[in-house]
This record gives C-alpha cells, structure tokens and sequence, in this order.
C-alpha cells in the first residue's frame, strides 16, 4: 500500500519525507488556502522533495477552463497528479487529460456508481472520502470494500483507489485490509501509525537492562578494530 501525505505544509512534507515511507503528496484548495502561500510555488516546492505523485486541484467548474487550468498545474512538474472534482465536466476533464498521459486524481467521490464513472473516464487515483462518510453516520470503509472489490471484476479499470479523508489509524489498517493501493494521510496519522504502548514499555525495558550491563557496542567494535 502506498502512502500520500495529505498536505501543503512544506516543513511536515520534509519531515515525513525524510522517514522514507511517503510515495506522494495530496492537497486540495481547502489546505493550500491553510499554507497561506501562492499555489504554483508551494506545488513546485513539494514536487522538488517528493518524486512520487503530488495533486493539485483545479478550481474551475466547467471543462474549458478546468483544461487550463490543468495544462499550467502539470507544467509546474512532471510528478503533478491533476485533481478534478467527480463531476460531469470533471470527468471529460479527466478523460482529456488521461488521453495526454497526464495523471489525474478524481476527488470527493461518496459511491460506488461514481467510482465506476471514474474509472471509465481513465482516472489514475478515485478518492473515496470515508471521514466525510463516517460523519454523516455511514461506514466510510464499506465504500472501499466496495469500489476495490468492483475494480477487480474488469482487468480494463487501471484505477487505483486511493483512500482520503482519513481520520485515525483504523482507517488505515482497514482501508490496507481491504486492498486499497494507497492512503493519503493527514501528518498527525501518519506519526500515529508508529505508536503502541508496549512498544515504549518494552524499549524501556530493554535500555535499563542494556545500561546496567555498562556495555557500548560502538566502544567494542573499536576495541575490537584496535586489536587486530
Ligand atoms: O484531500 C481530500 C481529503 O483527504 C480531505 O479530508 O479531513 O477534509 O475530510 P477531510
């Protein structure tokens, strides 16, 4: 399962970058307009220091001017996924663009029936938004299930199913449980993902007993170069 980090904050990309799990980068209006910077330079930044796939969403409501817009995002760099809303003009849009090999990402997608529409417009990634799901009282996992087990009935549908709107480790390990290829996570999820208790209480443990031996590895890897 691939790994997206889902922001425009260049210092959390950096650092989580720097773990050597992240695969590519989502944003969206909502968290450019939270970067306070100027769209193009922060999408040309995160490109540098991701390779993988980094979204960037186009603003406009109607295909003509979603196609300019798209031309002058996947100009910033070639990694640029274009993001288009699941809409009909969204959709010619996608197709369009699939037909020019740039790679888009189908965003705010809430069923199974849009996600077949997706996949048939060519879309690289459809994003299922499950946390949105899950606030309105619906399973937002049983959309995954459901959009992966569709997917695998047609070797034609190349899409892969992206899982947004996360909101905590379980939506992670589900979302991988059901085969989803890649989860795009908020920073704080991502860091959330190494933690368990009996981790801390057994490296604890492990330390104490390791100082009480007075042992260094490092001092007898050089006593042992010194005597040879
Ligand atoms: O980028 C799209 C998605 O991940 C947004 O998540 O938390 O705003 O529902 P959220």
């Amino acid at each position: 399962m691939k790994f997206f980090v889902d922001t425009a904050d260049l210092d959390e990309i950096r650092d989580l970058a720097a773990t050597g799990l992240l695969d590519g980068v989502t944003t969206n209006p909502s968290l450019i307009a939270k970067s306070g910077r100027n769209m193009l330079d922060v999408i040309a930044e995160i490109c540098d220091v991701v390779p993988g796939p980094v979204s960037a969403e186009v603003t406009a409501t109607d295909v003509e001017t979603m196609l300019l817009e798209a031309d002058v995002l996947a100009s910033v760099a070639s990694n640029v996924a274009v993001k288009v809303p699941l809409t009909p003009d969204g959709l010619k849009t996608c197709r369009a663009l699939r037909d020019r090999d740039i790679m888009v990402n189908v965003t705010l997608c809430f069923s199974a029936a849009q996600a077949i529409l997706a996949a048939k417009a060519g879309a690289t990634f459809i994003s299922p938004f499950v946390g949105r799901l899950d606030d309105i009282g619906l399973r937002g996992l049983d959309l995954i299930d459901e959009i992966v087990d569709i997917y695998e009935q047609f070797d034609t549908f190349d899409t892969e199913v992206l899982v947004a709107s996360i909101r905590g480790p379980a939506h992670v390990v589900e979302a991988a449980r059901s085969g989803a290829h890649v989860a795009t996570l908020p920073p704080n999820v991502l860091r959330a993902l190494y933690n368990h208790p009996l981790t801390d209480k057994g490296l604890d443990a492990f330390l104490k007993d390791w100082e009480a031996t007075g042992q260094s590895i490092l001092e007898q890897a050089a006593q042992r170069s010194a005597a040879e």
